[in-house]
């Protein structure tokens, strides 16, 4: 069994990107600049918009933090957006998920100009991803690709099992996993309803949980020799830690790792990938790598 380590893949990449920008900037070009919009306090999106602006200073980038107040109006978030569209000095930025309940959510993210829609979730990288043009591919998929093809493990022709159906990773991890410039596998999706949940995914070669049940995976439904990605991260009550809580992963990791070829922990394993693809999406965006 080979434990992915995604702390130390995410590590070598920013690594990576640092290098490029410095040597960016070295030739006169521009330093990649993000911004972030944070709105109201929800402790789990403090603490990825933290460890965001952290990771842009390991690529050397400059970062903006933009913080509003929950009872922020959309019109005011929206004004937000529009300004951040037309700023030159930013390259890309994100509006950190979820937002408060009075605020439309996708009306937002279709405000965001899509050139500069480094989080993917705008519809014409939605659809450009699902039909394989150059695109801003959303993080934790592309995350997921990265470390599969980072640790060589073999997607094509094998058959994929992906639990969830959410907009930010199931349904375009599927999509990626069924193309063949990617993981040209055989793709299942599975979700709440799927009646034979348990006999499809010990089919799978690839199994990736997204569904945010800790623990949801058991070793019964794992295929020997199987790689299990888990994407949950969901926070349970632990009096034992500071925080009061840890977290944890789709998967009931010590009974199936046995099981498997390759296997990702929580946390250490997709999570600090999901921050490097921004950082990667936002150096594509500074190049104008998918857009001029
Ligand atoms: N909330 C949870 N994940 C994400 C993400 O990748 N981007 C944004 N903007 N919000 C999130």
């Amino acid at each position: 069994m080979v434990l992915i380590d995604g702390k130390a893949t995410a590590a070598t990449i920013k690594a990576e990107i640092k290098e490029e920008v410095e040597r960016i900037v070295a030739e006169g070009g521009k330093r990649p600049h993000l911004a972030a919009v944070l709105v109201g306090h929800d402790g789990g999106s403090e603490t990825y918009v933290k460890n965001k602006v952290l990771a842009c200073e390991a690529c050397g980038f400059e970062s903006t933090l933009i913080r509003y107040e929950d009872d922020i109006t959309e019109e005011e978030l929206l004004s937000c957006v529009s300004k951040l569209n037309s700023d030159d000095s930013i390259d890309g930025f994100i509006v950190q998920l979820p937002l408060p309940k009075h605020i439309d959510e996708q009306r937002v993210i279709e405000a965001i100009d899509y050139r500069k829609d480094v989080d993917g979730f705008h519809p014409i990288n939605v659809g450009r991803m699902a039909i394989g043009l150059p695109c801003f591919i959303s993080a934790t998929p592309l995350g997921i690709l990265t470390l599969l093809k980072r640790y060589n493990v073999e997607t094509s022709g094998r058959k994929c099992v992906i639990l969830g159906r959410s907009n930010i990773v199931g349904k375009p991890m599927a999509q990626l996993m069924m193309q063949k410039q990617y993981g040209d596998a055989t793709v299942t999706v599975c979700h709440s309803r799927s009646r034979g949940l348990k006999e499809e995914c010990q089919q799978a070669d690839i199994l990736i949980a997204a569904i945010g049940r800790p623990g949801f995976v058991t070793a019964d439904m794992v295929k020997e020799g199987a790689t299990v990605i888990d994407v949950g991260t969901t926070r349970v009550p632990d009096a034992s830690r500071k925080s009061g809580f840890r977290l944890s992963g789709d998967v009931a990791f010590d009974e199936v790792a046995p099981k498997c070829s390759f296997i990702t922990p929580v946390p250490g394993g997709v999570g600090p990938m999901t921050i490097c693809m921004l950082m990667l999406n936002t150096l594509s965006a500074g190049k104008h790598e998918f857009y001029q």
